[in-house]
């Protein structure tokens, strides 16, 4: 399962790649309008720190077929063709979705809660589709078992389309997908140091430490 970094912030950006083995970012309108900042500036800033190669989803803001393909080939031409646009799974995505696949441009179809627009995107040829755990949770729904579905439905289908789990709350949803062997998980950087945030962690360490010290002193190493 790939992990994937949901959020604008260079400087947050940077820190969990940091630390943790993450595959890309994800961005949103929401996130974007967060930095306060123009949107390309942001976008073109964090894809020359992530490199040519690596995954960049943004999403487009148009509310019809035409403009949605109009945003899409600005975001590409502006971030590269690896950059993948995120439609929204609705009719005018649908038709948008459809046009763009056909073209070669990497389509990740967003605002995800059933899995019938996940289906339908998978058949329009999105290579993503990024259901949206804790708003389906918060709907009375079961997110996680939502994105399950999903990823039982391509496989079932013959579809290449992969689940991009997004909107998550806690690191047991991320978990519980991974067991699962969905595509990837995007998650705000909080919830990806949540993953290792445990007191029995770095209390197991802290008693390393301690010991080690009784026996050669305070602060020595290995070295
Ligand atoms: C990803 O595609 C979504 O834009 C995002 O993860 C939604 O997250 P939220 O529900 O925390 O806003």
């Amino acid at each position: 399962m790939k992990l994937i970094i949901d959020d604008a912030d260079l400087n947050q950006i940077k820190s969990i790649y940091e630390y943790y083995p993450v595959d890309g970012v994800t961005t949103n309108p929401s996130i974007l309008a967060k930095t306060g900042r123009p949107p390309y500036q942001v976008l073109e800033e964090i894809r020359t720190y992530l490199g040519s190669e690596a995954e960049l989803h943004v999403q487009v803001v148009a509310r019809d077929a035409v403009g949605m393909a109009e945003d899409a080939y600005r975001i590409v031409e502006r971030l590269g063709r690896g950059t993948f646009v995120k439609i929204p799974a609705i009719p005018e995505g649908f038709k948008a979705m459809k046009q763009l696949c056909s073209e070669g441009i990497r389509v990740t179809a967003t605002a995800v809660y059933t899995p019938m627009q996940a289906f339908l995107a998978g058949k329009c040829g999105a290579d993503y589709t990024a259901p949206y755990i804790n708003r389906i949770d918060n709907m009375g729904y079961n997110g996680v078992e939502t994105a399950q579905r999903i990823h039982t439905v391509f496989r079932n289908n013959g579809l290449k389309t992969e689940v991009l789990a997004a909107s998550f709350k806690n690191s047991q949803q991320i978990l519980e997908l991974c067991e699962f062997g969905i595509g990837a998980a995007t998650a705000a950087p909080a919830v990806i140091e949540a993953l290792v945030n445990n007191a029995a962690i770095t209390g197991a360490v802290d008693a390393f430490t301690a010991d080690f010290e009784k026996l050669v002193g305070i602060g020595k190493t290995m070295s």
